[in-house]
């Protein structure tokens, strides 16, 4: 019989989620065992945490029954939610309202939800200096999450709001690389002007949740921002400079053009760059590297970042 304490995870086979199954199963004389959630036990990325040593079980976050059951037992619990799978902020609303109640059914010992601010603290939705998008929102994927807050909250759970970082990954996945411009040179383009952009590598979020985990009671009710490193446009430029060995330059857009893309929520990712630009020292405040590196000393630079995984960054050339 295990003495190890359980941590049931969420969004196992992603990325936040994967970081921490990891982080977990790398340490096993951390004291922790994982629960790896998967809508498919068969799925070949269930398989492989499987094969790393993780107990995997089926859960659906639309299905409670199945959330409280997986949650059942476990210590811990890790919560995410999947907006790009679909882009509704009303069903990431409901992903988290089921994992919250079924973390209280399960009574688990220490949540973890992973959050981003509702910016209509900030920017009220009679604030024009950005458009209102689906009726209420200002920042849809990231409005829904900080609403999503007062439900653990209210439901008494003993919580870990953790404010996460953009991801560098997304350089890799989500076409925001460096791409080739009419001049023929490789440019970033992002709408921060010369703000900085807080960043992290995906991987280094669930390190810093185990982090957060081995702590046991001292952060619950505590929020903890993270990020791998500050950096502006032109110095993330310069680190993909050096790291291609070709020259990259920033293209820093106005918001309202980023907005105007053509891909599906660019609305949303204009208005939220914009908030973290125009909340510059209140958005990096919120989000310390040293506070990342105290819950996970391997956490990454973005040049650590960049030398793992510059043959993975489509440069479409
Ligand atoms: N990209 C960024 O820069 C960034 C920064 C901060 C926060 N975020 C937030 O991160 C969240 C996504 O986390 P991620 O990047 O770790 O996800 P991800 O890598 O896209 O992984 C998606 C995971 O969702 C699971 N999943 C999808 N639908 C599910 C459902 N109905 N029930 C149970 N599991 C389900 C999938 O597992 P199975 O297929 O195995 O079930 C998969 O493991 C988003 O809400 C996003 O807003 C992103």
């Amino acid at each position: 019989m295990t003495t190890k304490k359980t941590i049931a995870v969420v969004g196992a086979t992603g990325a936040q989620g994967g970081g921490l199954v990891r982080a977990i199963l790398n340490d096993p004389q951390g004291g922790f065992a994982v629960r790896a959630l998967a809508r498919d036990v068969n799925s070949e990325k269930a398989k492989k945490l499987a094969q790393l040593g993780a107990e995997v079980v089926a859960a659906n976050v639309y299905d409670r029954a199945s959330l409280e059951k997986a949650f059942y037992g476990a210590y811990g619990a890790f919560c995410v939610t999947f907006f790009w799978e679909h882009l509704s902020p009303e069903k990431e609303s409901a992903e988290a309202t089921n994992m919250a109640h079924a973390a209280k059914r399960a009574a688990v010992q220490h949540v973890i939800w992973s959050t981003l601010e509702d910016t209509r603290k900030w920017v009220p939705l009679s604030d024009d200096r950005m458009p209102t998008l689906k009726g209420k929102y200002k920042v849809p994927h990231t409005d829904a999450k900080g609403e999503a807050d007062k439900v653990f909250t209210d439901l008494g759970l003993p919580v870990t709001f953790l404010l996460t970082s953009f991801y560098w990954d997304n350089f890799i996945y989500f076409g925001m690389g460096p791409k080739k411009g009419p001049d023929g040179k490789l440019a970033l383009t992002l709408p921060m002007g010369d703000k900085k952009l807080p960043g992290i590598a995906a991987e280094d979020i669930g390190r810093c949740a185990y982090g957060i985990f081995k702590r046991g009671h001292e952060l619950i009710g505590k929020t903890v921002g993270i990020a791998g490193e500050h950096l502006t446009g032109s110095q993330m430029a310069a680190a993909f400079s050096k790291a291609l060995g070709k020259e990259v330059v920033y293209n820093a857009v106005p918001h309202a053009v980023y907005r105007s893309l053509r891909f599906p929520g660019a609305e949303d990712l204009g208005n939220m760059f914009q908030f973290k630009h125009d909340f510059n020292d209140y958005f990096c405040g919120a989000r310390n590297p040293e506070t990342a590196r105290a819950l996970n000393p391997s956490l990454e630079s973005f040049e650590d970042w960049l030398a793992q995984n510059k043959f993975r960054i489509p440069l479409d050339e």
